[in-house]
């Protein structure tokens, strides 16, 4: 079997990258602390704004193909310290970049809706990028950062991503939901919301199909609309779901309202992500 590297392995995405993968893969991760849950072949502790110590990784792996999720990939924390998300967001993806290019070896790099301001949706590949944060400013110059290192790259520009199992930075919404806990969410922000296994398996089904590619869920909804079919399918009451409105909750981050995906391209290339309601079991 081929090797495959996969940076943020303990991660969100990153750890379901890595279970998709090993049935086809020889999978390397690499972590900062928090350890995937899949059995790899090797686990690396590493510091990807290192050039040093991620290049050490990868010329012991040698790895044939790479998927670099690890970010720091909640857009407040990148609005607080927007010099720890430029080293982690940026310079990080362009020591990926640079060895997969001087190696001739596919890199898949994470990107994000936030690239978009929310004001034209739903969002194609060829749309005009226009971030309202730092995080969506720093995913644009990293996606042209690669693009210059490593023509070929997949940039794949992810939606929304929810699952059920815990990640190191959230609780599912199904399992708050499961012991009654109750949510306010935004009637007034929208999103093509991807459930994370189907987002692992677009990105490892599209890995050589170079340049910019939209992964997003089948339906566009609100977040209230999201948390009110969770509730249905997990069983829970919708009164759990409490709505609001983005100016009702202030944050560091300004968020774009509307920055739901046209998946059409991704959809001629195979990615048919299921709908939200059977993501989720009572
Ligand atoms: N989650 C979403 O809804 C969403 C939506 C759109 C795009 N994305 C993108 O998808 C990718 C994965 O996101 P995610 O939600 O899986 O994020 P996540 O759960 O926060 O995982 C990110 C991983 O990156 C690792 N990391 C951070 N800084 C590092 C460093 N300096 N060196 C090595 N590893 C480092 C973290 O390790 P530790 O935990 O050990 O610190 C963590 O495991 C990111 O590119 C993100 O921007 C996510």
């Amino acid at each position: 079997m081929k090797k495959l590297l996969v940076t943020g392995a303990g991660g969100f995405l990153g750890a379901a990258v890595c279970q998709a993968a090993i049935r086809r893969w020889q999978v390397f991760g690499v972590i900062r602390t928090h350890a995937p849950g899949a059995r790899l072949q090797a686990v690396y502790r590493a510091d990807i704004t290192r050039r040093q110590d991620i290049f050490r990784v990868l010329n012991e792996v040698s790895p044939q193909a790479v998927i670099h999720t690890a970010a720091l990939a909640d857009p407040n924390a990148c609005q607080t310290d927007p010099d720890a998300s430029w080293r982690i967001n940026i310079e990080g993806a362009v020591f990926l970049a640079e060895w997969c290019a001087e190696h001739t070896v596919p890199l898949a790099f994470t990107s994000s809706d936030l690239v978009f301001d929310g004001l034209h949706a739903p969002y194609r590949e060829s749309d005009a990028v226009n971030p309202v944060n730092r995080y969506g400013e720093h995913k644009v110059i990293a996606e042209e950062q690669i693009r210059r290192i490593h023509p070929q790259a997949a940039i794949r520009r992810m939606s929304l991503m929810f699952g059920n199992a815990p990640s190191p930075r959230s609780q599912p919404l199904s399992r708050i939901l499961k012991q009654g806990r109750s949510v306010r969410l935004f009637v007034d922000e929208f999103r093509t919301p991807l459930f994370v296994e189907a987002a692992a398996e677009g990105i490892l089904s599209t890995l050589n199909y170079p340049g910019v590619l939209h992964l997003g869920g089948a339906e566009r909804v609100s977040r209230y609309q999201f948390g009110m079919t969770v509730a249905a399918a997990v069983g829970a009451s919708p009164q759990l779901i409490v709505p609001c409105f983005q100016k009702d909750v202030p944050m560091p981050a300004p968020r774009p309202s509307d920055v739901s995906f046209d998946i059409g391209l991704a959809r001629s290339l195979g990615f048919h992500p299921p709908i939200l309601a059977d993501c989720f079991s009572p």
